[in-house]
């Protein structure tokens, strides 16, 4: 009885004047409802023996106990134990282990002070002195300036992960530095040599390394916008004319010359169907956007898409004029290429007087979702009607599950899924594709390690910072063939070449890259519509 109520905490232990290498030790610590990490780490000191651990202010503010728990980076006085069980708790990821549970920080704050994180003037000012400061970068100043340097979201990134690892690559330190100590240099009027902080952006702190994944939005505790931020930076480089990096400009270019962000290789998607795919008695009606990549590389993703709605009755309308989303632009801080193509592309799909628009692209659904409403106010001021959806979103939350045609065939396979940063963390979309996959029969689903940890071909990564890309796509890699499968789902044309390509440099391609839409038309095969 005793034993349901209390928790089995294994805990990192490492004195390197004695230790030859770290070891877990477990300690048996009674639980209650309310009870801290904090808490449970100082009944162990108290009562077991002592382990070191810092902490100072137990109460969020002081940023000091950051730990890892579970696997996550997380504030040990700020993050309660909800219930009885087993815990695991080490120390934060991407820093040298002094001993225990405390991490060396020195090699952070000689980074920060390199950053001179104070005000570059010309001249010293006298007395009182009058500022011209927007109320709106004000707030949003001191909002950033209550970072609490706690570095959960270097903890949790995996560009810091590589810089740690391979400092040759880059010397990503992690989203602290840009936020804390460059983006409210940025926000502050007194600040004068914007051009240098442009620079230390690019050149000290390797901007381009970020994958604008979310990972650090997830852990952070005071819930910034990391990414966003990063992307308005980005914004100040290219500015400040020292961005972007060459295969951001060539995208861009490439946009602004065809509409679209990639070449032509093969019969685009778009120039193989009919523009109206009609069913007999609709359910619905929805729009498909493609995206570049659906239109040019992976036109047989598109062709699932296509059938997976039209074998749940939905007519379907594939726009001609279609452009590209904007996205490569956009995260590279080219905001004026991105707007161009949010209101040509809002105008389009606005002619057909349907307001549901489908996607298989996330990178293009969080550029509908969160980019384009800001475009369209800044230059029409108005919002649109239309209303986006990723596909599997569409088809579990629209059609609902208990509508859709499960007329399926068993499909014999064994698989694990990736969650694409832009999908999880952009749109709030995981559920869904899970569902998806529990309902086809045969199917086998694995939950591989680290499921939702990026795979390194966002934030413009793979085009501008190929080394970085890679290595975080190798970890990717790794967690795929260490889940044991025969496939692997993606459900993003841009994480779909990354892997596929990072299963063939390391593994020989040895497990396959499918998106679930393929699953859904193999299933399907033989299946009338209603
Ligand atoms: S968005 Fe991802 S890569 Fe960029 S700082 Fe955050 S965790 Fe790191
Ligand atoms: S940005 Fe957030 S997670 Fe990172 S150091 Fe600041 S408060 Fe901590
Ligand atoms: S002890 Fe200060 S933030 Fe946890």
């Amino acid at each position: 009885m005793e034993e349901k109520q209390g928790l089995v905490v294994r805990v990192f232990r490492y004195d390197p004047t004695v230790d030859e290498k770290p070891y877990y030790a477990s300690y048996y610590v009674p639980w209650r409802e309310g009870m801290t990490v904090l808490e449970v780490l100082r009944f162990i000191y108290e009562n077991y023996e002592p382990i070191a651990f810092r902490y100072h202010c137990r109460s969020g503010v002081c940023g000091a106990c950051g730990v890892m728990v579970n696997g996550r980076p997380v504030l040990a006085c700020r993050t309660y134990v909800e219930a009885p069980g087993e815990l695991v708790i080490e120390p934060l990821k991407n820093f040298r282990v002094i001993r225990d549970l405390v991490v060396d920080r020195r090699p952070m704050l000689e980074q920060t002070v390199k950053l001179k994180p104070w005000l570059m003037r010309s001249q010293r000012t006298s007395g009182f002195e009058k500022l011209e400061w927007p109320l709106e970068e004000r707030d949003k100043f001191y909002l950033l300036a209550s970072c609490r340097e706690c570095y959960l979201c270097r903890a949790a990134c995996p560009a810091a992960e590589v810089g740690f690892r391979k400092p040759e690559i880059t010397r990503y330190p992690g989203a602290k530095f840009y936020v804390r100590d460059l983006a409210t240099r940025f926000l502050d009027p007194r600040e004068e040599d914007k051009q240098q902080r442009a620079l230390q952006l690019k050149e000290d702190i390797d901007a381009y390394a970020c994958t604008t994944c979310k990972k650090c939005w997830e852990v952070c505790p005071r819930e910034f916008e990391i990414p966003e931020m990063m992307e308005e930076l980005r914004g100040y480089i290219a500015k400040a004319g020292l961005g972007p990096l060459n295969g951001h400009i060539m995208f861009a270019d490439f946009i602004k010359r065809t509409g679209r962000a990639v070449e032509k290789q093969t019969t685009p998607l778009l120039e193989l169907v009919p523009e109206v795919i009609d069913v007999a008695n609709p359910i619905d009606e929805v729009l498909f956007f493609t995206g570049c990549l659906i239109d040019f590389r992976l036109q047989k993703v598109g062709l699932g898409v296509i059938d997976a709605l039209r074998k749940n009755n939905v007519r379907v309308i594939i726009p001609k004029d279609q452009q590209c989303c904007g996205s490569p632009a956009i995260r590279s801080g080219l905001f004026d290429v991105g707007k161009a193509q949010a209101i040509k592309n809002i105008e389009v799909f606005e002619r057909y007087g349907v307001e549901k628009v489908v996607m298989g692209c996330p990178g293009c659904l969080l550029t509908w979702k969160k980019n384009y409403p800001k475009f369209l106010y800044e230059v029409e001021k108005r919002q649109s009607r239309l209303q986006v959806y990723e596909i599997t979103e569409y088809l579990v939350n629209v059609i609902g599950l208990d509508r859709m045609n499960k007329n399926f065939r068993t499909v014999d396979m064994t698989v694990t899924y990736h969650d694409s940063c832009h999908l999880r963390r952009g749109c709030g979309i995981w559920k869904e594709p899970r569902e998806l996959i529990n309902m086809i029969p045969g199917l086998k689903f694995r939950e591989m390690n680290e499921y939702d940890v990026c795979c390194g071909s966002g934030g413009g990564v793979r085009a501008g910072r190929r080394p970085v890309s890679v290595e975080i796509g190798k970890r990717k890699a790794d967690n795929i063939m260490a889940a044991n499968v025969e496939g692997v789902i993606v459900e993003c044309p841009f994480c779909y070449i990354q892997i596929r390509d990072m299963l063939q440099q390391f593994y020989g391609g040895k497990v396959k890259v499918l998106y679930l839409v393929d699953l859904i038309a193999e299933a399907y095969k033989g299946a009338e519509s209603w």
